[in-house]
C-alpha cells in the first residue's frame, strides 16, 4: 500500500497524465491550513494520485494568516475579499473552511461560478443552510466534498467492513458521542462556535454532526429520535481580536451571552432495527477529545475512541472459551495506513485524516466521480438534526423526514 513503487514528485502515472487542479483556501484557521498542508503533503504520500494539486490564492480577513498563507504554505498569492478566491481563474476547487454561518454564501458562489466545492463540516449552520448548499452543488453539477474527516481513519474503515461482512452478526444497539472539553473553562473566550449568528446551533451542529455521520456510514439511516439540549455556561469572556475556542480570557474582561448550545443528548432508531444513543458536550470534564463509538452486534461487538485512534477493540463470540475485548493495533495492513508508515502500531494521527480525505476528494474531482461523504450526506445528517431539534422543544419522540429539496 506504501507509495513506494514510482518516483517521488514523477509527473506521470500508468493511468496516464495527472490533471493539475488549481485549489482556492477561503478560512486559513486551524481547518484551512490542515487541509493546506495536507494538500502539500499528498504528492509525498500517494503516488497513485490523478492529480496534481496547486495552493493558487489563499482568502482570509486577518493579515498575518494570509502573509503566512504565501510565505510558509506558497500559495500564490492571498485576498481579504473571499469573492476574488472563487472568481480566480486559476482556481477550480474551493476549500470552505471559515465560520459555519459562511458557508452557504461561500458554497453558492463557488457553485455558481462552476468550482467544485470542499465545504467543512457542517455546510452551514442551520439545517436551511445545509439543504441550500446542497441543491445550489447539485443544480450547478459541481463535486462537492465535506470534511466528515473521522470516516477516513484506517480502523474506522476496517469497522465498517466487519460490520458489512456480518462478522459482527446483526446489529442491535448502537453509543456514539462526542465529548469535547474545549468550553469547559467558563474563562474559555467567547468565540465564533459560542455565537448563533456565527456559528448556527452549538454542539449540535459542531460535534454530533461528526458522530452521526460517522454512525450513518456504519449502520444506515436514522428513521426517529427523542433528545434534549442544555446551555451549562451561559456567558463568556469576549475576546480582544477574533479568538479560537482554545482560547482563554481573564475575570475581568467584559462578558458576552452564549448563544447555542454545550450539550445534546439524543436517543433514536435505526431503520435496519437498531436502536441508537447519542451525546455530544463541549463544556463537561474529563474527556477530552473522545469523538468515539460502540457498536453491538449478536456475534461480537467493537469500539472506537479518536482519543486512541489508532486500537480497535474488538469482542467475538467465536472466541469462545477466550472471550473479551482484544485490542487490535492500526497498522500497515489496513486502508491507507501504510501510506503513512509501514508496520504496526506504529502510529496516525488527527491531520493524517485530512490528507486521506482530501486525496480523496481531490481524486473524484479528477476522475469526474460523485464523491462520498458530499453534501447530499450532510443534509442526511441534518434531517436527523431538525428532527433532534424539533423533539427538544416538544418532549416528544419525532421522525426523521428528509429536508433534501429537489
Ligand atoms: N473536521 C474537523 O475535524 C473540524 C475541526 C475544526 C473545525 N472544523 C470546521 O472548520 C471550519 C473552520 O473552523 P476552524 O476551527 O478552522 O476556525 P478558525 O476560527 O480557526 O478559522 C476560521 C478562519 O476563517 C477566517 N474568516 C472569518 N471570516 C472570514 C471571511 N469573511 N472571509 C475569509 N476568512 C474569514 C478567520 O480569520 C479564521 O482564520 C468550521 O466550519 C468548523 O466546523 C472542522
Amino acid at each position: 500500500m506504501s507509495a513506494t513503487t514510482e518516483t517521488i514528485g514523477a509527473p506521470r502515472t500508468a493511468r496516464g497524465a495527472r490533471r493539475r487542479l488549481g485549489v482556492g483556501v477561503i478560512g486559513f484557521g486551524w481547518l484551512g491550513q490542515a487541509h493546506s498542508r495536507s494538500l502539500l503533503r499528498i504528492p509525498t504520500l500517494f503516488a497513485e494520485r490523478e492529480f496534481n494539486a496547486e495552493l493558487v490564492i489563499c482568502g482570509d480577513t486577518l493579515p498575518e494568516r494570509r502573509d503566512d498563507a504565501v510565505g510558509s504554505y506558497g500559495f500564490a498569492r492571498s485576498t481579504a475579499d473571499w469573492r476574488a478566491v472563487i472568481d480566480d481563474p486559476d482556481v477550480e476547487v474551493v476549500f470552505v473552511a471559515a465560520p459555519n454561518m459562511l458557508h452557504v454564501e461561500l458554497v453558492e458562489a463557488a457553485a455558481a461560478a462552476g468550482k467544485h466545492v470542499f465545504c467543512e463540516k457542517p455546510v452551514g449552520g442551520t439545517p436551511a443552510q445545509t439543504v441550500r448548499a446542497e441543491k445550489a452543488a447539485r443544480t450547478a453539477g459541481v463535486i462537492s466534498g465535506v470534511g466528515y474527516n473521522y470516516r477516513w481513519a484506517p480502523l474506522v474503515q476496517y469497522a465498517r467492513m466487519l460490520i458489512a461482512d456480518g462478522t459482527l452478526g446483526e446489529i442491535t444497539n448502537y453509543r456514539g458521542r462526542f465529548f469535547s472539553m474545549y468550553g469547559s473553562d467558563p474563562l474559555g473566550v467567547l468565540s465564533w462556535r459560542f455565537l448563533v449568528d456565527q456559528a448556527g446551533y452549538g454542539v449540535t451542529t459542531d460535534l454530533m454532526s461528526h458522530s452521526v455521520d460517522l454512525a450513518h456510514m456504519l449502520l444506515g439511516p436514522i428513521t426517529r429520535v427523542t433528545g434534549t439540549t442544555e446551555t451549562f455556561i451561559r456567558e463568556r469572556p469576549v475576546p480582544a481580536g477574533g479568538g479560537t475556542h482554545y482560547g482563554r480570557g481573564t475575570p475581568d474582561d467584559p462578558k458576552g451571552a452564549v448563544t447555542n448550545e454545550d450539550y445534546a443528548g439524543m436517543l433514536c432508531e435505526f431503520a435496519g432495527g437498531a436502536r441508537g444513543t447519542f451525546e455530544a458536550s463541549r463544556s463537561m470534564v474529563g474527556p477530552e477529545s473522545q469523538m468515539a463509538f460502540e457498536v453491538y452486534g449478536t456475534k461480537g461487538a467493537l469500539s472506537w475512541n479518536l482519543e486512541k485512534l489508532n486500537e480497535l477493540q474488538v469482542y467475538l463470540v467465536e472466541d469462545a472459551p477466550h472471550t473479551g475485548y482484544r485490542t487490535v493495533f492500526g497498522g500497515d495492513r489496513f486502508p491507507y495506513h501504510g501510506h503513512f508508515v509501514p508496520g504496526s502500531a506504529n502510529g496516525i494521527g488527527f491531520e493524517d485524516l485530512v490528507v486521506i480525505e482530501d486525496f480523496e476528494f481531490c481524486r473524484s474531482v479528477a476522475t469526474g466521480r460523485e464523491h462520498m461523504p458530499g453534501f447530499g450526506d450532510a443534509v442526511e445528517w441534518v434531517s436527523v438534526q431538525d428532527a433532534l431539534l424539533r423533539s427538544a422543544r416538544s418532549g416528544r419522540w419525532e421522525d426523521v423526514v428528509s429536508l433534501r429539496e429537489d
